[in-house]
């Protein structure tokens, strides 16, 4: 566990000792050599400050995923998620960690009209957040795109397979790939955006053998949610992950239980309030020697 020092002027927590380098675009993306990653890459997402500190030390990736939708917001999905959001989100994040490269999420509507709107949104981002990277949704239709942004200096993260900002579209959120001309699409969806110069592509929800198929033929490392334990790396949304929600997706793996722990103490709390025992002397200003 990392020990920090608070800036009292500034509020901000600095970790002791200062971590080193922030990991860079180019130092992930070396990770695959000749179609292997040796270390699997790990990726969480995050939405603000504290989780960002807290996940920093164990992550080589901090996604600002617009997952912050339904995690933070409680929205019906990822559509109605702002540019504002992610933008919000996003600078708070990277206030918050020092090791992780933090991408961010564009949100439905930002990227998907032109080359040149994608542009537009990406510097917005890079520029409001100092996020490194920007994460968009889509196959071979976005791979002109990818390669705009990429030219010009915006390192993008794909994300094929399930992609949920195409809910309305697709009809839900089950697992894809499950006939053989999805599954060929998929595949064809992910060379097309790691060939437009995606440094590395998300995928999502679909069918174990189309995750490996994918992995082996992307020249990026592939990070797998609902995907395969042969990807390069793993993501999963941390509130799920947490236990924070009594339903999970059926690929996450809660490693603790916080909305039961969460309840246990906001219950012990209220029973002490109401029976006058918080607060106690120890959490009470009172005069020296009175
Ligand atoms: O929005 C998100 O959190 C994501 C991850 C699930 C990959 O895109």
């Amino acid at each position: 566990m990392s020990t920090f020092t608070i800036d009292s002027a500034t509020s901000r927590a600095t970790p002791t000792p200062v971590p080193g380098k922030r990991m860079t675009v180019p130092g992930l993306r070396a990770r695959k050599v000749d179609g292997k990653t040796a270390e699997p890459i790990v990726m969480l997402t995050a939405y603000t400050m504290r989780m960002a500190q807290l996940l920093d030390p164990h992550c080589d990736l901090l996604l600002v995923g617009d997952s912050l939708g339904q995690v933070i917001y409680g929205l019906p999905s990822t559509v109605p998620v702002t540019l504002d959001m992610m933008c919000a989100h996003g600078a708070a994040v990277v206030r918050g960690s020092w090791h992780a490269l933090v991408a961010v999420d564009m949100p439905f509507g930002s990227y998907e009209a032109s080359p040149e709107q994608a542009f537009a949104s990406a510097a917005r981002v890079m520029k409001e957040s100092g996020c490194a990277a920007v994460k968009l949704e889509g196959g071979e239709a976005m791979a002109p795109t990818i390669a705009f942004l990429t030219a010009r200096g915006v390192p993008v993260i794909g994300h094929v397979g399930l992609t949920p900002q195409a809910v309305n579209t697709l009809g839900g959120y089950g697992a894809r790939g499950k006939s053989a001309a999805e599954a060929k699409k998929i595949l064809s969806d992910a060379v097309a955006v790691a060939d437009a110069g995606a440094f590395c592509i998300v995928v999502e929800g679909v069918m174990e053998e189309i995750a490996t198929k994918v992995t082996g033929a992307a020249q990026c490392p592939v990070i797998g949610i609902g995907a395969s334990d042969q990807c390069d790396g793993q993501v999963l949304v941390t509130e799920d992950m947490l236990g924070l929600f009594e339903r999970t997706p059926r690929f996450v793996k809660r490693y603790d239980d916080l909305a039961t722990r969460i309840g246990e103490a906001a219950s012990t709390y209220a029973a002490e309030v109401r029976e006058r025992s918080f607060p106690t002397a120890e959490q009470t200003y009172r005069p020296k020697g009175g």
